[in-house]
């Protein structure tokens, strides 16, 4: 595996490459990741895998600093696996001149995630639009847990990169119902208890909330009681409706974000 962190060197390895898959990652590499390099590397002749902790779509200074960094541990795993290259920029590689203020994102980025976390998704689609005109991929993977994130992406994507296919894979769960996540690693044995109960709520009411025999209301009080500080949302979308062109199969998702301590979860089941 290539370790490559200079944009220069970046487009001297990679000028050759007809058919390369990218899996754009902030690293804290986990099953989850692996999953969508897995994909990449069956679909694509190279791949290509980014570690890029980007500041500009943090909105909580701690958040940002906290985020889990186990760059010798991504090394091996991802070496293991047989990725081909890894591009570990620095910030003022990617951002000379600063972050795109101008970036049009889908006005879905204002609603769920985006209503808490204003901007995120613009800094998500500039920094995916950055990589994208670097690397020049023929395929690039995202993962289903961040749903919102995948539909936005994709949308720009479609609109401004349309040679580019957006690859969507399932989300990976633990045996306990939790979503993996890189942030995962900040949660303590008890909070994973509690992400894992309130997996099961969902999953088990999900049905009833879609029939509105219970309310969201409800739910949210029941979390409340197992130790969750803050609920930002949760919603039920139709996930074929979220951004045109709609499907008509009703897919519904319950959409999650809260807070156990100071770290943020999401979720869609
Ligand atoms: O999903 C992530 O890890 C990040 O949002 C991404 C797509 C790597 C952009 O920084």
């Amino acid at each position: 595996m290539k370790i490559i962190s200079h944009k220069k060197k970046l487009k001297k390895f990679i000028l050759g490459e007809r058919n390369l898959g990218f899996v754009p990652t902030m690293g804290a590499i986990h099953k989850g990741h692996l999953s969508l390099i897995k994909k990449s590397i069956a679909q694509c002749n190279k791949t290509i895998v980014s570690i890029f902790v980007n500041k500009p779509q943090f909105n909580r200074i701690n958040d940002y600093k906290k985020y889990p960094r186990v760059l010798k541990k991504d090394i091996s795993l991802l070496k293991k696996i047989g990725v081909h290259y890894l591009f570990l920029p620095s910030h003022n590689q990617i951002y000379p001149d600063g972050i795109n203020k101008r970036i049009k994102v889908h006005p879905f980025s204002k609603k769920l995630c985006g209503k808490y976390r204003p901007h995120h998704f613009e800094s998500v689609v500039d920094v995916v639009d950055r990589f994208i005109k670097l690397i020049h991929p023929k395929k690039i993977y995202f993962g289903e847990k961040d749903m919102q994130q995948l539909k936005i992406v994709e949308d720009f994507i479609k609109k401004n990169h349309s040679y580019v296919k957006v690859v969507a894979c399932k989300t990976i769960r633990e045996k306990n119902g939790i979503a993996l996540s890189s942030r995962n690693f900040l949660l303590s044995f008890d909070e994973r208890m509690i992400a894992s109960k309130i997996y099961k709520i969902l999953r088990m009411r999900k049905n009833n909330l879609i029939k509105k025999s219970i309310y969201i209301t409800d739910i949210k009080k029941k979390i409340f009681t197992l130790g969750v500080n803050k609920i930002d949302y949760i919603e039920i979308l139709d996930i074929n409706k979220l951004i045109k062109p709609y499907k008509n199969k009703v897919i519904y998702k319950v959409f999650i974000a809260y807070f156990l301590g100071s770290t943020r979860l999401i979720d869609n089941i």
